[in-house]
């Protein structure tokens, strides 16, 4: 039966790709330090590892497990807290995935097992690229979480090509769906719909898509089942750089 080890498979995005696997005949092993991951998330068919992805027990399951693929979405998710301290978040970010992408280089089956990045599409290629984001935009992070996760892309593209090592990367838009944190600070979808099924008034800051093009106010509505709600977007000098913590994980 083929394995699978989903790091961050108590979260919101991790627990869906458990039960993704389960439902095709893997094996499932979690490990998950629970930060903001949830017990009840966690499938009764998968084996919790409570343990945080910097630690030597992570890289001892790495290595002592035959895993047929590694999903590695456990991160310091918060753009704000990666602003407030940059080396806490690239600890996580970096140091977590280097440890465990680490841990398989020096494991029996170091290129034999596909090791998958969650990255992200929202922080990566800056605030004044025309959306859509596609991949080949120069990317320009302009937050500590977005430089993170780009550096590790980078060290996945360095172990594929110096150690021969099965990496993927995939860079996640907003994702939204059941599970999700609604009072985090990403995850637009889910936070528009708590504050509209909550009746509350919506405040979203927009700022202009290029710096040559100034953002007028502007109000935009919102319609749910039974609900409507109002947001109003706010105008911002013409020069003023978008706070990082405005852009989505
Ligand atoms: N949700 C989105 O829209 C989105 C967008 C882009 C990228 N991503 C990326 O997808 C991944 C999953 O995001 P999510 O939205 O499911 O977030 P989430 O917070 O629900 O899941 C993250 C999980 O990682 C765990 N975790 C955090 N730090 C850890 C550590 N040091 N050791 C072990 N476990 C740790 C948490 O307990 C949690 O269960 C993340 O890497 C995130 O950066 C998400």
């Amino acid at each position: 039966m083929p394995s699978a080890l989903v790091t961050g498979g108590a979260g919101f995005i991790g627990s869906h790709v458990a039960e993704l696997f389960l439902a095709r005949g893997y094996t499932v092993e979690i490990l998950d330090n629970l930060s903001s991951g949830k017990r009840e998330h966690v499938d009764s068919r998968a084996r919790l590892h409570e343990m945080d992805v910097r630690s030597a027990e992570a890289a001892r399951l790495v290595t002592q497990t035959p895993f047929d693929v590694i999903v590695h979405l456990a991160a310091q998710i918060d753009v704000r807290k990666s602003v407030a301290d940059p080396a806490a978040d690239a600890s996580i970010n970096v140091g977590g995935t280097l440890n465990l992408i680490e841990a398989l280089r020096q494991s029996a089956r170091g290129t034999q097992t596909r090791f998958v990045f969650s990255s992200t599409g929202g922080a990566l290629y800056g605030d004044f690229v025309d959306p859509p984001n596609v991949e080949n935009y120069s990317k320009d992070p302009e937050s500590p979480y977005g430089i993170a996760k780009l550096s590790a892309e980078y060290y996945l593209a360095y172990y594929a090509r110096v150690h021969g090592m099965d990496t993927a990367v995939v860079r996640y838009a907003n994702v939204y769906g059941p599970r999700q944190d609604p009072h985090g600070e990403a995850g637009v979808v889910a936070i528009f719909w708590c504050t509209a099924t909550g009746h509350r008034r919506a405040t979203m800051c927009s700022w202009a898509t290029s710096p040559r093009q100034p953002c007028s106010p502007a109000r935009i509505h919102f319609r749910v089942p039974n609900v409507s709600m109002r947001a109003h977007s706010t105008s911002a000098p013409a020069s003023r750089r978008a706070s990082p913590s405005s852009r989505g994980s």
